[in-house]
């Protein structure tokens, strides 16, 4: 007799917050989010940022061109802000088919953060042009303020920001990115239909000793940083609860494995490989199956008015197992869970 193994068929899912660098390094990652997921917002922190329609066309331009042949994965570009960006830039990218959203980082706040903004002031023009147009605006949303303990700095970002720009621009799209905190979970849950969150899986599944695990960890190290087991669980509960204004965004940060386990460590977490078994492995554990597909597959297409995917991918309750390492474009890197195994497989 053979036990059918239980399984899971949803509506194809997107990933609503990427990172897949340009060069070498796209060429090795992209496959791995285009097998599970139909698009993907691509995040535009490349030296030098995708700041301009111009550089984002083309930056779409090399990763169609590195597709697995005969995948129709679609990547949704957007911009980075920055203090140089133009109401113009704005009009330009909201007539442009192929530029989603804007991404706002606080200069300094992350990964190739650099040329990001100082002030929140000095960009107004640009969020009215946005409010005007309906460009989305994604936030990283974190403090850089050095006094500001790193644990803080997205419950600050909200007390001091987000607070302010949820009041200025209601009819503003507003994503606030990878929500780490359960201060930001009921901030997105009470606060106007505008304002919605993207939710990483490794932010479901780890809290903040994962850092410390019997060592220091530089694999479980991204930002926002990991927090206390009571926010994870905040999370979890906005995930799987039904509440459409939370979706899907893995914030899959590929860094190879030498500028990982380094003196001054970058921060990311490669997930892409098997991002949909790690949130299927999280709704699974909180009893919400039933509500992955809307978290994966419809929450977001709606939120950002784009329709929802045809076709279906199916996950088995079974084990996977990730290597020790992959690679990326020539060097190695380590994935999520490196040396482990998934509670699930996508068949
Ligand atoms: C991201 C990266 O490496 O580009 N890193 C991360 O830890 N998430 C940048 C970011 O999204 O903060
Ligand atoms: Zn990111």
């Amino acid at each position: 007799m053979t036990t059918e193994l239980p399984a899971i068929t949803i509506t194809r899912p997107d990933d609503w917050h990427l990172h897949v660098r340009d060069g070498a390094m796209l060429a090795s990652v992209l496959p791995d989010t285009a097998r599970q997921f139909a698009r993907a917002i691509i995040m535009p922190n490349l030296k030098p940022p995708v700041a301009t329609v111009e550089q984002a066309l083309a930056y779409r331009d090399r990763i169609l061109a590195a597709r697995p042949a005969g995948s129709d994965f679609t990547p949704l570009m957007t911009l980075y802000l920055t203090e140089q960006t133009t109401p113009e830039e704005i009009r330009r990218a909201s007539e442009c088919a192929h530029v989603y959203a804007v991404k706002y980082y606080p200069a300094g706040a992350t990964t190739n953060a650099a040329s990001g903004v100082t002030d929140l002031e000095r960009v107004m023009p640009v969020f009215e042009a946005m409010q005007e147009t309906g460009l989305p605006l994604l936030m990283h949303g974190e403090v850089t303020d050095g006094e500001i303990d790193i644990f803080d700095r997205e419950a600050v970002f909200i007390d001091r920001h987000l607070s302010v720009l949820v009041k200025r621009f209601p009819e503003l799209p507003m994503v606030l990115e990878h929500i780490t905190t359960a201060e930001a979970a009921s901030f997105v849950e009470d606060g106007p239909a505008n304002l919605a969150a993207t939710i990483t899986a490794h932010h479901l599944l780890l809290n903040r000793n994962a850092l410390f695990e019997g060592g220091l960890r530089p694999h479980h190290y991204c930002l926002p940083i990991l927090k206390r087991e009571l926010n994870r669980q905040a999370l979890v509960r906005v995930a799987t609860g039904g509440n459409p204004k939370f979706f899907l965004g893995t914030d899959s940060a590929p860094h190879p494995k030498s500028a990982k386990e380094s003196d001054c460590g970058c921060a990311g977490m490669y997930t892409a490989r098997t991002a949909l078994e790690l949130y299927a492995e999280v709704f699974d554990q909180a009893g919400a199956l039933d509500r992955l597909e809307a978290f994966a597959s419809f929450n977001g297409p709606d939120f950002y008015r784009l329709p929802r995917n045809t076709g279906s991918v199916t996950l088995c309750r079974d084990t996977l197992d990730i290597p020790d390492e992959v690679d990326f474009g020539g060097q190695p890197g380590v994935p999520f869970r490196a040396g482990g195994r998934t509670a699930w497989r996508m068949a």
